[in-house]
């Protein structure tokens, strides 16, 4: 049986690879990108790594705290490299990022980063479905309902995202989360726009033609792909052994 754990460390550890002392680096939110921030504050403490930081979240940022890892809330300069997870990876490397909430730091981050690197386990590059994840949109609280009637005129099946206790679910920046069953996406950057359209959409967890590199963990290592024009291109393979 696959074990996504260490798909998702592998895709992880090896992305860290391509992080380099001097450089600024845009850090990821999720269960992925937390293997990537272990690994990065190990680098710090057993190697000597010097970087420093932007965060994604909250999360992140104590996380990459407790690891020992210099952060800054704010920069004039360019990030070197981003390294995020994503929910799913379309065949033109589209990503549907936000499942954990962070979509619109985090698209903040990878738009203001020279390259984006993705890390993913061996569930989300997705060919044919692409869109079966919901996609999250950040709306303002202020007259959210008729945010979510506007945005159910493209999707019938979209909700306001709420937590385990039944209360809506508050991002970094005090928004919302709209979570829209789309069930397919056929054009992502028409879809983009047209949501970005609708007032008190603060942004969208599509993330057009901005990835560079897909790390794809496996169970024994990860599977690189690099994002052209044609799409996604395999350019390495790694295994442990
Ligand atoms: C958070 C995100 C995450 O990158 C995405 O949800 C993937 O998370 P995980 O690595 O836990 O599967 O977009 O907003």
């Amino acid at each position: 049986m696959a074990d996504f754990e260490k798909q998702k460390m592998n895709a992880a550890v090896k992305a860290a690879e391509y992080v380099r002392s001097g450089m600024l680096v845009g850090l990821g939110t999720g269960s992925t990108s937390y293997y990537l921030i272990k690994e990065i504050g190990r680098r710090v403490r057993e190697e000597g790594l010097k970087i420093r930081a932007v965060c994604t979240s909250r999360k992140t940022e104590d996380l990459a705290r407790e690891n020992g890892i210099e952060i800054l809330q704010n920069t004039d300069d360019q990030i070197d490299l981003t390294i995020d997870g994503a929910d799913q990876v379309g065949m033109y490397g589209t990503l549907i990022k936000g499942g954990g909430g962070a979509l619109l730091r985090e698209k903040i981050v990878a738009y203001n980063s020279k390259e984006m690197y993705v890390i993913v386990d061996s569930r989300k590059i997705e060919s044919t479905h692409f869109g079966s994840f919901p996609l999250p949109v950040e709306i303002v609280p202020f007259m959210h309902l008729r945010t979510v009637q506007n945005l159910r005129k493209i999707c019938e099946q979209t909700d306001i995202r709420r937590t385990e206790n039944g209360e809506i679910f508050v991002t970094d920046n005090g928004n919302y989360i709209a979570d829209m069953r789309m069930g397919k996406i056929n054009d992502p950057l028409d879809l983009e726009e047209s949501l970005k359209n609708i007032p008190g959409v603060v942004e969208v967890g599509l993330f057009n033609g901005i990835a560079k590199r897909i790390f794809e963990g496996t169970d024994d290592g990860c599977n690189i792909y690099r994002i052209t024009d044609h799409g996604i291109e395999r350019e390495e393979v790694y295994f442990d052994h």
